[in-house]
């Protein structure tokens, strides 16, 4: 079998490109053989060493699958329980690769829970169904070290559980919801599922450029959606003077008083910049989320959310008709680790690895040529010539990052066949920078080799 391509580029990464481009283009289709190894191999004039490590980078990044003597294929969608733009996120099940894809914490960081579940009764509660939902000791620690005075303070199971929730009580179908672009793709997926229409926000390195909201509000969105802390993707953290400004922008505009705004700090102990809400300013608008899934592991699924009683016990009710509560040992698991030195030193360290490992990235790119902002949090998002000539570059060297395309409102249609990229296009990647944990200047060269690539 003969590949309808030329091979400009006989090394392996050069090869890979091709062939990704084939499977992106749609000429070759999922479940689709490729020729073997010896074929191309003739066919190209290279040893089939080349083309071995060619198929190995395209495996690695996801877009072909071996099935030993079978061949090669063009992988199919997995992970159908992802929404398509999810899928196209994912990074690959491979312990073979760095993978900085996934913007998860690393484990080796998170706080030990073996004392903390030890010291907590060791049988479950069993409690009542119209108890508070939250444990009055761990309500009145997040009320102590919350940003700004707020009316009612309960725990969710993750910060997006909670905005999810928030957002099911105050936006309706067709409704406009604000939301920053770049951002956080699970949350375009939710205004999707919603059936409502996101209005982009414009970023700078103090979060959200005031004009944009400005903006975005002439629209009467119904929501807002903020994240005040290490934005995802670009870790940018928002300055209390532009959080000022901010709520100035919500209090001069037209209806401004109607428009609900829901802070996501989703990094919320990890994060190096203060703690900083709109709330102080607007305590009858904001709904502020902390999220503990970086600081003591996204497997607690425990959140704080603080906000006005109308919104706040709307959410608590509406979910007394499911779930009912978090789970009240994980919240007194949580409070352990809130109270303890042992913990609380553990995350305040994990803080400032992370701050460390990010700035020998950043350093290191600075470097060689490539200056960013630098980043809070675990994430930075790295410009690249060619978004799909880049992962296939980093797939050859082992290295997974995510793709850009999912982290913009509208951004284009999911592959859900291969990694999400549109096209050979100029674009950004996200690399969890907090997960490399040595070789910065090794990792740094190929991220910068992978941001000049180009198909
Ligand atoms: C912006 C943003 N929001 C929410 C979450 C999810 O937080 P949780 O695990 O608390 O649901 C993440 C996780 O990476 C995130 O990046």
């Amino acid at each position: 079998m003969r590949l309808p391509a030329d091979f400009p580029d006989r090394s392996p990464q050069g090869i890979a490109a091709v062939i990704a481009r084939l499977v992106t283009d749609g000429v070759l289709a999922p479940g689709d053989r490729l020729p073997t190894v010896r074929e191309i191999a003739a066919d190209l004039g290279v040893s089939p060493a080349t083309v071995s490590s060619a198929w190995q980078a395209l495996a690695r990044a996801g877009v072909v699958v071996s099935r030993g003597r079978a061949g090669s294929f063009v992988r199919a969608p997995r992970r159908d329980w992802l929404t398509r733009r999810l899928q196209g996120l994912a990074g690959p099940v491979d312990p073979a690769v760095l993978d900085l894809s996934s913007g998860t914490p690393d484990p080796a960081l998170l706080p030990a829970l073996g004392d903390a579940f030890a010291r907590v009764s060791l049988r479950a509660d069993a409690g009542r169904y119209h108890d508070l939902p939250v444990l009055p000791e761990l309500a009145a620690v997040l009320e102590a070290s919350w940003p700004a005075r707020t009316e009612t303070i309960t725990v969710v199971d993750g910060a997006l559980d909670g905005i999810s929730r928030v957002l099911g009580q105050v936006v309706r179908f067709g409704d406009r919801v604000a939301v920053e672009s770049p951002g956080f793709p699970y949350f375009f997926d939710l205004l999707d599922a919603l059936g409502a229409e996101a209005v982009p926000l414009e970023l700078d390195d103090e979060g959200v450029v005031p004009a944009s909201l400005t903006r975005a509000l002439a629209q009467h969105p119904s929501a807002v959606i903020l994240q005040p802390r290490a934005q995802n993707p670009t870790g940018a953290s928002m300055t209390t003077r532009r959080a000022q400004q901010l709520a100035g922008a919500v209090r001069a505009a037209r209806d401004g008083d109607r428009v609900i705004l829901v802070e996501d700090d989703h990094s919320g102990m990890i994060a190096m910049a203060p703690d900083v809400t709109l709330g102080r300013w607007l305590p009858d608008q904001v709904v502020h989320v902390r999220s503990f899934s970086k600081s003591h592991g996204p497997d607690l699924r425990i959140a704080a959310l603080g906000g006005p009683r109308r919104v706040v016990d709307r959410v608590i009710a509406r979910r007394m008709l499911g779930p009912g509560w978090t789970s009240r040992l994980l919240q007194a698991v949580l409070l352990d680790m809130l109270t303890r030195t042992e913990a609380v030193e553990a995350v305040r360290a994990a803080r400032l690895t992370y701050r460390d490992r990010q700035e020998a990235l950043v350093g290191a790119l600075r470097r060689h040529g490539i200056a960013l902002p630098p980043p809070d949090g675990i994430n930075l998002w790295l410009p690249v010539a060619d978004e799909r000539a880049a992962h296939v570059h980093l797939a050859a060297v082992g290295i997974a990052v995510a793709a850009g395309g999912p982290f913009l409102a509208g951004g284009a249609a999911p592959d859900a066949d291969g990694p999400y990229v549109d096209g050979a296009a100029p674009g950004f990647v996200r690399v969890t920078g907090g997960l490399v944990t040595r070789g910065a200047a090794a990792v740094a060269a190929e991220l910068v080799a992978a941001s000049r690539a180009t198909g």
